[in-house]
């Protein structure tokens, strides 16, 4: 009867739903604002350069996160195949992070220094012309555009404002550090430095 009541009035049930997701989600989320290991970076993991930011902001637009995962689990099958399980505490600089729940393809989280600079630009210019089988798309117009000299600089500012600590130098250079790179240059900067500065906790 009272289970009823529930399924009739849609706006109780909203109220109700609300409340159960409230509850698994303070679960889950308040823990971790209180544990250091999720808001303190791991030794070695410091923000983004401009241009790996720049190429950050690419992987995001292009959505390679819909076929790669960045969160290698604690689990003999991930680390042997991957390597170290992903910690939280490296990914205090990751707005957001990119852990991703979707594998079409290989989990990128420690894929830096795993190929070329030339394997990475090849690839993501045509995927097929490397791996044959692969249904990954090819994204060949990021050899042709710039990264945006501007935002990068606000990008920088805003994120020291969001409490990263980029020094001076580091906002003022930005514009020239990524000035006539294209945005194929900045996602394979940021491809390439993908899990290699973390110093091995475990
Ligand atoms: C439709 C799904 C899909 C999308 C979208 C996609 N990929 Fe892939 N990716 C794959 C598959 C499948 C593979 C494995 C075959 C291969 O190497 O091409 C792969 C492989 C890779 C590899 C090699 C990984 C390794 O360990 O061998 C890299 C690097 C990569 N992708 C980067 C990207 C980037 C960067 C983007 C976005 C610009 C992207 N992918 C978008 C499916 C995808």
């Amino acid at each position: 009867m009272r289970h009823e009541t529930i399924e009739k009035s849609v706006n109780l049930m909203m109220v109700l739903i609300v409340v159960a997701i409230s509850i698994g989600g303070l679960v889950e989320l308040v823990p971790l604002m209180f544990s250091a290991d999720a808001t303190e970076p791991d030794e070695g993991i410091v923000p983004y350069s401009a241009l790996r930011l720049a190429g950050r902001d690419v992987y995001v637009r292009e959505g390679c996160y819909n076929c790669h995962s960045q969160m290698i689990r604690p689990f003999r099958s991930e680390t042997e195949r991957y390597g170290p399980y992903t910690t939280a505490g490296e990914t205090v600089y990751d707005r957001p992070f990119q852990f991703g729940s979707k594998r079409t393809g290989p989990d990128l989280a420690r894929v830096g220094g795993r190929y070329s600079n030339d394997w990475q630009r090849l690839h993501l210019i045509d995927p097929r012309a490397l791996v044959p089988e692969s249904n990954m798309p090819g994204y060949p117009w990021l050899e042709e555009s710039t990264v945006d000299t501007e935002l990068i600089t606000t990008k920088l500012r805003t994120l020291r404002m969001l409490g990263d600590p980029y020094t001076d130098a580091q906002i003022a250079s930005a514009a020239s550090e990524v000035e006539g790179k294209t945005e194929m240059d900045a996602l394979i900067a940021y491809l390439q430095e993908l899990g290699t500065n973390r110093t091995a906790r475990r």
